[in-house]
């Protein structure tokens, strides 16, 4: 099988972007959150654009895409719903919502002075990164090992021509492409460190 017709392509790509901005909000909270309650200068505008990116581009994007086209094409071929590796899958993007969610309640808290909210985004901040390389390791290295070698052919394009058309009604009048935008600005902003 050829690297282009895998059925996951898109979501591993997107996988590594969404690991990228991880690191982007790891760097955040390394530089302003470090000590609980106690924030230099945290950066509002690139907490909220990250906290944007995961729930527009992470969340209704790429894990609408899993949901709605990958685990429904492995539910077809026999996989079961609510047990097994897509059940574990489906907890994961929930527990990840909540954390998504908790984050922004905690900014808008701390935008207007809430002091404990910093410790909380912080929190929140640091159990989504660790879930979420946890989870992505997991549909790397297991789930998606599994659907490449369900899905080819004829079914592998029918797959990925669907994926396109999961991400255009969810992303809050956002294109996909301005999601990518926003990350590769918060991505010039945060860069890796070359250690
Ligand atoms: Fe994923």
């Amino acid at each position: 099988m050829t690297g282009d017709a895998r059925a996951t392509a898109v979501l591993r790509n997107e996988h590594r972007l969404i690991l990228k901005v991880l690191g982007v909000l790891e760097r955040i909270l390394d530089a302003s959150l470090a000590d609980a309650g106690h924030p230099a200068t945290p950066d509002t505008e690139a907490l909220g654009d990250c906290i944007a990116f995961f729930r527009l581009f992470t969340d209704a994007c790429h894990h609408g895409q899993e949901e709605g086209v990958l685990f429904e094409a492995l539910i077809d071929r026999g996989m079961p719903r609510t047990t097994g590796p897509i059940g574990v899958m489906l907890t994961e993007h929930e527990q990840g919502r909540a954390h998504v969610r908790a984050m922004a309640a905690a900014l808008e808290r701390a935008q207007h002075g809430g002091a404990e909210a910093w410790t909380a985004l912080g929190q929140a901040g640091r159990d989504y990164i660790a879930l979420l390389r946890r989870h992505i390791m997991k549909e790397d290295g297991v789930l998606f090992e599994m659907a490449d070698r369900m899905i080819t052919g004829p079914a592998c394009r029918e797959v990925c021509d669907r994926y396109h058309m999961a991400c255009l009604e969810k992303l809050e009048g956002r294109t996909k492409a301005e999601l990518e935008q926003l990350a590769e600005s918060l991505l010039e902003r945060y860069p890796p460190s070359r250690d």
